[in-house]
């Protein structure tokens, strides 16, 4: 595609791209040799130059997380790998996981070495059991060739990796709960503060990091951030993994410097729209994002743009929606999602979700929702709005409300007798 702009893309290309032999010829690992003659301290001021941002969602600055871990705490600290990829419709991380898995691994140990920690943990899902031998067999090249254990290339660190299967659950992507289905309790979130990086697994400083985040950690060493920070704007560096699905002709994952290109274009450039399709609406980060009308998608995809038309980049998930659904199925659908994968932890996103659901159900039957329908659903989003422990009901109450302000008349349109 000519609007491609493969950069992470770029190592999962050969047939056999996950070995060490094909990652090795791309370079690989010269970012690790590089942050093996910094000072941790200079990694992290590598890092925030770049301007690399979080991909799992919040888009955090990474350099920034970084730098939040205690220098002076004595140990242990850790480095997780955020491999739970749960957000509906997003499935860019597999990609990097199955055919470039040292990318990910380098980064995980170049984030160690920047931190201070000797061990790493990929937090995977479960749902990609099927990649664990290819990790697995990452993992013991790696350590073959030097590039994780003790003294790693005779520089006296020493950092190891282990893989720890999830159970499923969405609710364990979210970093305070990937912690504490990492110390193998039930995942419900966390109250913060204290921060991750100060309490963190087994109560210790952890950088939790989305796999994309820490896929781009070599090649800003390798590279530098100067010439990093030269490809995006100056909100949103870099590249981004896309994986777009719905309605459109040539679904998967796709990689663009952000900003050079909107959303609009991706959507009919680039994965095309087929002819018979009416576009509904467009989930531009996964069903956590806030859905756009088909005429908001002029916007350019960067953090930036995307937040001033009130919704986010999130997981870089784009859901294209065209009129052989409808908004009532669409709103029932992604609020049964919540409601199902609510922890249950807090009565707001407990019982609300669950009301929510009991209504869309009845509404879909029926075939609309009546105005006592709206006002009732609206209150419901309403007193949840900010009542919840964590932001799952604050999805599930946000999704309903922009639904009822973009699609109200949708809704509420009865069906035509035939
Ligand atoms: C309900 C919920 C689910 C999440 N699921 C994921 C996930 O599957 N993968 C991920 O990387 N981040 C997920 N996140 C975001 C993480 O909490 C966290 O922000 C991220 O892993 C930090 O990495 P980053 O700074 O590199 O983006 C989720 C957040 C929430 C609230």
């Amino acid at each position: 595609m000519a609007k491609e702009y493969r950069l992470l893309l770029s190592y999962t290309e050969k047939p056999e791209s996950h070995t060490i032999e094909a990652y090795e010829s791309l370079g690989g690992y010269s970012g690790l040799r590089r942050a093996l003659e910094m000072e941790p301290d200079e990694i992290i001021e590598e890092v925030k130059k770049a301007g690399l941002k979080g991909r799992g969602g919040a888009a955090f600055p990474t350099g920034r997380k970084w730098s939040f871990i205690p220098k002076d705490h004595p140990g242990p600290k850790y480095v997780v790998d955020n491999a739970d990829e749960g957000e509906p419709g997003t499935f860019k991380d597999r990609e990097l996981l199955y055919r470039a898995p040292h990318l990910v691994l380098e980064g995980m140990t170049i984030a160690g070495r920047a931190i201070g920690a000797r061990e790493g943990y990929m937090y995977l899902r479960y749902e990609y059991l099927w990649i664990f031998p290819r990790i697995k067999r990452a993992i013991r090249e790696a350590y073959a060739k030097g590039y994780l254990g003790k003294n790693i290339l005779g520089s006296g660190f020493d950092f190891d990796i282990y893989v720890y299967l999830g159970a499923g659950a969405y609710i364990a992507g979210y970093a305070v709960s990937t912690l504490e289905s990492l110390e193998g309790k039930r995942p419900y979130p966390r109250l913060k503060p204290p921060r991750t990086s100060q309490v963190g697994l087994y109560g210790k400083p952890t950088a939790v990091n989305n796999v994309e985040t820490h896929a781009n950690v070599p090649i800003i060493l390798s590279k530098g951030a100067d010439w990093y920070s030269q490809l995006g704007t100056p909100e949103s560096r870099g590249t981004r993994l896309f994986s777009i699905s719905g309605a459109v002709k040539r679904p998967g994952v796709y990689e663009f410097e952000l900003g050079s290109l909107t959303l609009r274009e991706f959507i009919y450039d680039v994965a095309g729209v087929p002819e018979d399709a009416e576009i509904l609406g467009v989930f531009p980060g996964g069903l956590s994002s806030q859905i756009l009308t088909p005429d908001e998608l002029d916007v350019p995809m960067t953090h930036e743009d995307l937040e001033k038309v009130g919704s986010t980049l999130g997981s870089g998930a784009v859901i294209v929606l065209d009129r052989s659904t409808s908004a009532l199925k669409v709103l029932r659908r992604a609020i049964e999602f919540f409601s199902y994968e609510s922890c249950g932890k807090c009565t707001p996103c407990r019982e609300g979700g669950n009301w929510m659901t009991r209504l869309l159900v009845n509404a879909e039957k029926r075939g609309y929702m009546t105005k006592d329908d709206v006002s009732l659903l609206r209150e419901i989003a309403d007193m949840m709005r900010g009542r919840n422990f964590c932001p799952l009901g604050d999805s599930a109450e946000m999704v309903a409300r922009v639904f009822l302000s973009k699609y109200e008349d949708e809704l509420t349109r009865q069906p035509v007798a035939a």
